[in-house]
């Protein structure tokens, strides 16, 4: 495959820049032609944000799939399109060709049709990372049932309110996945999750840890069973046939936390999901036909969505897709992969790296790692430490790093520098990429353009027009997507996050300036854990903030009120945390719980998270005022606590 839209050079970059801004349409269509359409688009784009209505290559018809799989079966039809490696080292790797994983998918679409899965519906996968799980996502592609992947760690009660939301009638799982030393059961949690459930018709099991699990008649089959049914491509009236979907369609739903409420479920389309995740792929990775991309999120994410599936796939990529964990049998695990595979590019988080580097270099002894061109980084600010150490442990100065910045709603990479192409800054996210028009604002929205200080230019991060791959709307509430996005500033999408702009106009990302926290990478909304805590029955109240990590770049610190102990701090605290992973998931279990005999509030009632915020920090001394406060007393014993 050739890109004829891949930049080679600063100057096309800052050509490219140029055009996407002031002709966006003529420069999407020219990119856009790229892919395989059934109907070409009427008009490139219509939008506004104040309702907001976004629509790209409006009238156009098409399934991301053929993009992604048919057409590349003439000439790469032998490749490698996902190099499966297994949680355990010594199992068979599993090398799925693109003939062979459209095959698998077509079967699968079959499969999905047979039991009653039509066109709009949503089906809930939650999956461990096998190569099933990435026939189960793009057959609901291929007949135009809208996927929505919920990641491993959450819970019952977490699933059961998706469904809810999502009004799933259909799931496909696996009685287990393996993930390092834990088998963990999903099916069982999948039960725990219907108990109750009406909607759900259709559960499909497929088999990885041959666990025990529950099959109740007439709602769940075996994965195994229902692809036997259609092992035959002859015969099937229909087999491999693909729905025809309008850009705007729906493609996917993908649950994520926001500063209020419960996870919001982002809604992407098919049209313009498909070419920004694509473009920015072969753009910011560089890559090049034939190369090796290993991407180590999990597909319960949008990094493994875009990253792992669609934007490789539609390139005609290998795809890397790791079932365990980075630090099982042992610390050198990436490594070996890298070696095994000889990948050529390496797409990770700030904590792995963080937590990888805290192993010392012993687990690199003896890994060559000399196939690695490009390496990635996404989720969090990764600090100049961690960055230096990819940079020379594994890049061995030999390989740009690109640090990409984008959310689930964004779809795809947004700032990021272009590996080899445009400068780097360690830790800075560098220059926006073509369709991307960054501005930052104060708290009233007005523009700024001062410097402060220190020589940046600072404020909240906004976009001031569309891009191919955003979101279009917060399923089922298209008023909740208005008022979270795009209603904080007029006409502007708001990102949450908090920027830096220097002299070059590269950007750097200082983090979440609203109550989300992003711990290891995850996104998780402080409103959401203090729910979960307030659910346990001793507990009258709760303040939950962010603190700094070393590893996991934040932590969650609760302060808790309690009506009283049961048993003594310790066993009432396990209790709480036991909760949180009920209802949430373990992902989001507090690292410190501080009982405390009330919170600090303000004589309206508001709770006063700038000071505990300090106080979790240690910066005991920065509280600042607390005069306001309805009883400023309670600082001083939640300060003592802490000491
Ligand atoms: O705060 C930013 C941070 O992750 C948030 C988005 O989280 P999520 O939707 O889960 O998507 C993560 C993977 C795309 C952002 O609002 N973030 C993401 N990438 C970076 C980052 N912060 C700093 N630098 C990054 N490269």
């Amino acid at each position: 495959m050739s890109y004829p839209y891949q930049i080679k050079s600063l100057e096309s970059y800052n050509e490219a820049y140029k055009k996407s801004v002031e002709d966006p349409e003529a420069f999407w269509a020219d990119v856009a032609s790229n892919f395989q359409w059934r109907k070409k688009w009427d008009k490139v784009l219509n939008w506004n944000f104040k309702e907001p209505r976004i629509e790209w290559f409006s009238g156009g018809r098409l399934n991301i799939t053929e993009s992604c799989l048919d057409r590349h079966l003439e000439k790469l039809g032998e490749k490698p399109a996902i190099i499966w490696e297994p949680n355990n080292p010594e199992e068979r790797t599993r090398i799925v060709t693109y003939e062979r994983l459209h095959k698998r998918v077509c079967q699968f679409a079959q499969v999905l049709k047979n039991n009653g899965v039509k066109k709009g519906d949503r089906v809930c996968i939650y999956m461990g990372m096998v190569p099933e799980l990435a026939y189960a996502v793009l057959a609901c592609a291929r007949i135009g049932a809208i996927h929505s992947v919920i990641f491993g760690g959450f819970s019952a009660q977490s699933i059961a309110d998706r469904l809810e939301d999502a009004k799933a009638a259909f799931i496909v799982t696996c009685d287990g996945a393996f993930r390092g030393a834990k088998d963990i059961p999903l099916k069982s949690v999948i039960d725990d999750a219907l108990i109750g459930n009406k909607m759900v018709k259709r559960v499909i099991v497929y088999t990885r840890t041959r666990t025990p699990v529950s099959m109740i008649k007439g709602r769940d089959v075996w994965w195994e069973d229902e692809m036997l049914k259609v092992t035959d491509t002859l015969g099937v009236e229909g087999f491999g046939d693909v729905e025809v979907m309008d850009a705007e369609d729906p493609l996917f739903i993908l649950y994520t936390s926001g500063s209020t409420g419960k996870p919001k479920g982002v809604v992407h389309t098919c049209g313009g999901y498909m070419v920004w995740t694509n473009y920015t792929f072969v753009n910011a990775f560089q890559y090049q036909p034939g190369q090796v991309h290993f991407c180590t999120a999990d597909i319960g994410w949008i990094t493994g969505h875009s990253y792992i599936l669609y934007g490789p796939l539609s390139a005609g990529a290998t795809s890397v897709m790791f079932e365990g964990v980075p630090t099982w049998p042992d610390a050198g695990r990436f490594w070996d992969i890298v070696d095994k595979y000889k990948v050529n590019i390496l797409y990770t988080a700030p904590t792995a790296i963080r937590s990888l580097m805290g192993f010392g270099l012993d687990p690199l002894k003896g890994k060559d790692l000399s196939s690695l061109k490009v390496l990635g980084t996404v989720g969090e600010p990764i600090n100049e430490e961690a960055w230096h150490w990819y940079d020379e442990h594994i890049g061995k100065k030999n390989c740009p790093i690109v640090d990409t910045w984008w959310q689930t709603e964004t779809g795809g990479l947004m700032i990021t520098n272009l590996a080899g192409i445009t400068p780097a800054k360690p830790s800075w996210a560098t220059l926006p990429l073509p369709g991307v028009q960054p501005i930052l604002v104060d708290e009233n929205g007005k523009e700024v353009t001062e410097k402060a200080e220190d020589g940046y230019v600072k404020g909240n991060l906004c976009i001031k027009a569309p891009w191919p791959g955003m979101l279009r709307t917060t399923y089922g509430d298209h008023e909740r997507c208005r008022t979270t996005y795009f209603a904080t500033y007029e006409n502007l999408y708001f990102t949450g996050d908090g920027a830096l702009r220097d002299d070059d106009g590269f950007y750097r990302i200082t983090g979440r300036v609203d109550d989300v926290l992003n711990v290891s990478g995850h996104r998780i909304g402080t409103a959401e854990v203090e729910n979960a805590i307030n659910m346990h029955a001793s507990v009258v109240e709760s303040a939950v903030v962010g603190y700094t990590h070393d590893i996991k770049g934040q932590g969650i610190y609760a302060y808790v009120t309690v009506t009283g102990l049961h048993g003594d701090e310790d066993s009432t605290r396990q209790d709480i945390l036991q909760t949180v992973s009920r209802i949430i998931g373990p992902i989001a279990k507090p690292d410190k719980i501080q009982f405390v005999s009330g919170l600090p509030k303000t004589r309206s009632g508001k709770i006063m998270r700038r000071i505990l915020r300090k106080i979790a920090e240690g910066q005991l001394e920065q509280l600042g005022d607390t005069s306001t406060l309805l009883d400023p007393a309670v600082v001083d014993e939640i300060k003592q606590g802490k000491l």
